[in-house]
């Protein structure tokens, strides 16, 4: 575990922040002693979120914000500067996704879940990314992904799609704003027990004993072990870490292999 005073004063942005894995990020990183600005299209997700950071003592600010807006994106940078006069962190997690076949994906399903997690990383890391220019003090960017990224994913076509691109995004960004000091990497969980993904994707025993087959680790991910990792990206100790990406899944993206012995 990493220090209690590694994120010291440090203002951080998780979006989509409210529930699951950005709840997780955002109670490991308050631990550590940062600020946190709250970000989700839902208004009754953040508030329950923002109770939980404060009775740890954390400071908290909830922007209701939809990342595929850029005049809402804005706003939300704008709040932020406000509050804390400053902006250190941003976590791209706000992500939209279901498991429909690509034959029968309507063009409107394919826009929404590009636009949530393709644009709309964009726009904060834009908006976020001009605000730390200008402070001239750098800051750390991290984007969540997920392993068909690069494997493909059959029933995911928007998604991995979307996911593709913000690979290609966080290369970018962090050679080019390396010269800002704003470091770009990301991180890729895996089957992780939150309380959407449990439900809806491993919901019974059958698919979640065939879940855990593919695990080579043999069991889930705990929300703690990515905030954790998410954490260390952002800190101090990971400034030389820069257009990296990683991956958290018990090794289960590897696959088994043809000429599996076990
Ligand atoms: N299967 C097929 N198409 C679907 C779908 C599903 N399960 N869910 C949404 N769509 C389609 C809709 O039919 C609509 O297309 P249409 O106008 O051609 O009918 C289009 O996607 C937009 O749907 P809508 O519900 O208006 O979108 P939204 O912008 O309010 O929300 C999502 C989009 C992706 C966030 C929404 O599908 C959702 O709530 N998903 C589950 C929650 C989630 O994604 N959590 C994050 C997990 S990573």
């Amino acid at each position: 575990m990493l220090p209690p005073n590694t994120l010291q004063g440090q203002v951080a942005i998780i979006t989509g922040g409210g529930t699951g894995l950005g709840r997780a990020m955002a109670l490991e990183f308050a631990r550590l002693g940062a600020k946190l600005v709250l970000a989700s299209r839902s208004a009754e997700h953040l508030e329950p979120a923002a109770a939980k950071l404060r009775q740890q003592g954390a400071e908290v600010l909830t922007v209701p914000t939809d990342v595929r807006d850029p005049a809402q994106v804005d706003r939300m940078v704008q709040q932020t500067k406000e509050r804390f006069g400053q902006l250190d962190i941003l976590v791209n997690n706000a992500a939209g996704n279901f498991v429909c076949k690509a034959e029968d994906l309507s063009p409107n399903g394919w826009r929404a879940v590009v636009d949530i997690v393709l644009n709309g990383t964009f726009f904060c890391s834009r908006a976020v990314g001009r605000e730390m220019i200008a402070q001239g003090r750098g800051g750390k960017i991290l984007s969540v992904l997920a392993t068909y990224a690069w494997t493909g994913g059959p029933g995911t076509v928007h998604s991995a799609a979307a996911k593709a691109g913000v690979l290609a995004m966080t290369r970018t960004l962090a050679v080019e704003w390396a010269q800002h000091k704003i470091r770009v990497n990301a991180i890729t969980p895996g089957a992780v027990q939150t309380e959407g993904a449990s439900g809806a994707l491993w919901g019974n025993p059958e698919s979640a004993r065939k879940l855990l087959e593919k695990i080579p680790v043999g069991r889930l991910g705990s929300p703690e072990e990515i905030a954790q990792a998410a954490a260390f990206l952002v800190s101090s100790y990971a400034d030389y870490i820069n257009g990296e990406n990683l991956t958290l899944d018990g090794g289960a993206w590897l696959g088994r292999g043809f000429l599996a012995v076990q």
